[in-house]
């Protein structure tokens, strides 16, 4: 895994509780990504080192700057650091872009309406796949349904009104819990993002032939939009996601309990607590291990390890990656489910 160091060029406000982070190119080993990959910030806070993933809001050969939008967490170690304590000039430890959250040229033709449904920050990679596809002029039409509490709290507003001056062949809709639908704003939806609206924006939109799907917000809007867009026949293959953040179901918890754990990191062994309810990486990290990890919804495979004895129940990820061997399990996922059990890491 290649890390860089970014220098910071420009803190920019977007609203009360979101900032973008510009981070200059490198002049001579530019910093390939696509539109909708992440980039993984390493911060050390109170002498512990954090990673933490942001999508890019930048889009490559639209934007000659990296750049991400990071939303202010309510008692978030790394977002909170970031808009307090960042400034012009400081130098970032990063890991290449990653993520699979991108365009397929496989699956686009000069037909595709490619149809964007996010929430809060959940529009940073949104964004970026917006500029990008319109920008290369990528499929037929853009879509963007867009989620917010209120007008204030809209991240990029004022950029992605100017894109639709630009571009006649991008829409969007928004919508928010405290505005209503009237004739100064025909493309506002009243409340939160439903399958009842998929439904009425789908088919102020047209037909649903030729649409590929990108959806990046919270569990509740993802679950709602998939199961609608679903039922109204789009396949599965034409819907992706992105997580920003794991939901685990407190069942899955029920025959796990609290486990010491031996951590094998550059051949020493350690011994760690892992409390029932944090994973084998928090615990690790807890104990001041210098783990390597990235997304913790199971998605990057940075934090990968070889499960040397003993068994683990790797909890959130639907299905075990492809890329795992049999022998492989991914600490950020990982709870102990009996005693002694270890754990290497690279
Ligand atoms: C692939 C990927 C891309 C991401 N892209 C972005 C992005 O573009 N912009 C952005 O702002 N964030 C993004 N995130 C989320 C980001 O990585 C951090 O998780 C987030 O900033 C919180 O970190 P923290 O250290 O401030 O909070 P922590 O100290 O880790 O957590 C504090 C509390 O906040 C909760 N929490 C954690 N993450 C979130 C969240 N996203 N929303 C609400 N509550 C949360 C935790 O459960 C915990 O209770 C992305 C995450 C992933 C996995
Ligand atoms: S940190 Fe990304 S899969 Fe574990």
């Amino acid at each position: 895994m290649k890390h860089y160091t970014l220098k910071i060029t420009e803190l920019r406000r977007e609203t009360a509780d979101t900032l973008t982070v510009v981070f200059k190119q490198p002049a001579l080993k530019k910093i390939k990504y696509q539109a909708g990959q992440y980039l993984t910030l390493i911060l050390k806070i109170n002498g512990r080192r954090y990673s933490r993933p942001y999508s890019f809001s930048s889009a490559p050969g639209v934007d000659s700057d990296l750049e991400i939008t990071v939303k202010q967490v309510p008692g978030g170690i790394v977002s909170n650091h970031i808009a307090d304590r960042l400034k012009t000039g400081d130098l970032v430890e990063v890991m290449e872009p990653m993520g699979s959250f991108v365009l397929n040229p496989d699956s686009i033709t000069t037909d595709t309406h490619l149809v964007l449904w996010g929430a809060g920050s959940g529009i940073t990679p949104l964004f970026s796949i917006i500029k990008e596809a319109l920008h290369k002029n990528t499929g037929k039409k853009v879509t963007l349904v867009y989620g917010n509490r209120s007008l204030e709290s809209v991240i990029f507003k004022d950029k992605i009104k100017a894109l639709k001056t630009v571009y006649p062949n991008f829409t969007s809709w928004n919508s928010h819990t405290k505005l209503a639908i009237s004739e100064v704003n025909p493309t506002v939806i009243e409340g939160r993002i439903d399958p009842a609206k998929v439904l009425s924006v789908m088919q102020a939109e047209g037909d649903l032939n030729h649409t590929l799907h990108y959806i990046c917000g919270p569990v509740g809007l993802k679950e709602s939009v998939k199961t609608a867009l679903l039922a109204l026949g789009v396949k599965s293959q034409s819907i992706q996601t992105e997580d920003f953040e794991i939901v685990r179901d407190p069942v899955a918890f029920e025959n796990i309990s609290t486990r010491m754990v031996t951590v094998i990191k550059d051949g020493v062994k350690h011994l760690v607590e892992v409390v029932k309810g944090k994973s084998i990486l928090e615990a690790g990290l807890d104990a001041m291990l210098n783990l390597s990890y990235s997304c913790q919804t199971g998605n990057c495979l940075v934090c990968k390890a070889v499960l040397v004895q003993g068994e683990v129940k790797m909890i959130g990820p639907t299905n075990k990656p492809e890329e795992l061997n049999a022998d492989e399990c991914l600490l950020c996922c990982s709870f102990p489910m009996v005693e002694n059990v270890e754990v290497a890491v690279a």
